[in-house]
């Protein structure tokens, strides 16, 4: 398969780009082409724009969105890295999302709410959380989560089968980091692949 990392973190050292590092290893030790998009380092700018709004109505899309839907287009298999913000996405990969999963191309709701237009393709969050699991769980967010991005927003997307890896601890000790890369390199190496299309909701 072909693989595409979604990265939003400015600090090429941080935990989050090694955890991306460690899923594309593991994916390449798989078998599979990998291709990463550091949406910081390239500079991608996620303000939803009138620009974006006319492309919605029909227009052709923004050239630098143009660019992300081509990646999209060829990948097989989809990553997100994003380090936990307030029990959601930083603003780079919520932009990320915003504009390049745009309506009319990745879903449009007319006919069928629950079909993306897209082909499925297998989707991976994995998400660096300074939390525990068990206060996440205690306090509703994981729930929380699951319902806002896996039975909703990513499905729009055609992600099927969807997984989500929170790496609970991210800021913990360097033992506990390492096993949350070593987990994150097994994610990549166990990659599923995409549901058949017929199958996927
Ligand atoms: C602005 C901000 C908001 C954060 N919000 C949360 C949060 O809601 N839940 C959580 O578990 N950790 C939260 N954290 C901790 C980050 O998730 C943690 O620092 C990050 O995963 C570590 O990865 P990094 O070293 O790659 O930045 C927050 C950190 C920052 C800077």
């Amino acid at each position: 398969m072909h693989v595409l990392t979604v990265l939003d973190h400015p600090d090429p050292s941080s935990f989050s780009a090694a955890v991306a590092r460690k899923f594309m290893d593991g994916a390449e030790s798989a078998g599979h082409s990998v291709e990463l998009a550091d949406l910081h380092a390239e500079g991608f700018d996620p303000r939803w724009s009138l620009a974006d709004i006319a492309a919605d109505s029909g227009a052709t899309a923004v050239a630098d969105v143009a660019k992300e839907q081509e990646r999209i287009a060829r990948a097989d298999a989809i990553c997100l890295v994003f380090p936990l913000f307030w029990w959601g996405m930083p603003s780079m990969m919520k932009g990320w999302v915003d504009r390049v999963w745009s309506w009319g191309w990745a879903y449009d709701q007319l006919d069928d709410p629950e079909r993306s237009l897209q082909r499925s393709r297998s989707g991976v969050l994995l998400i660096p959380a300074g939390a525990r699991s068990d206060e996440m769980a205690d306090a509703g967010y994981s729930a929380a989560l699951d319902t806002a991005w896996i039975k909703g927003t990513f499905g729009y997307f055609g992600l099927s089968p969807r997984r989500l890896e929170v790496l609970h601890g991210a800021t913990g000790s360097a033992k506990r980091r390492q096993s949350l890369l070593e987990r994150s390199y097994q994610v990549g190496r166990t990659l599923a692949r995409p549901t058949s299309d017929e199958e996927a909701v």
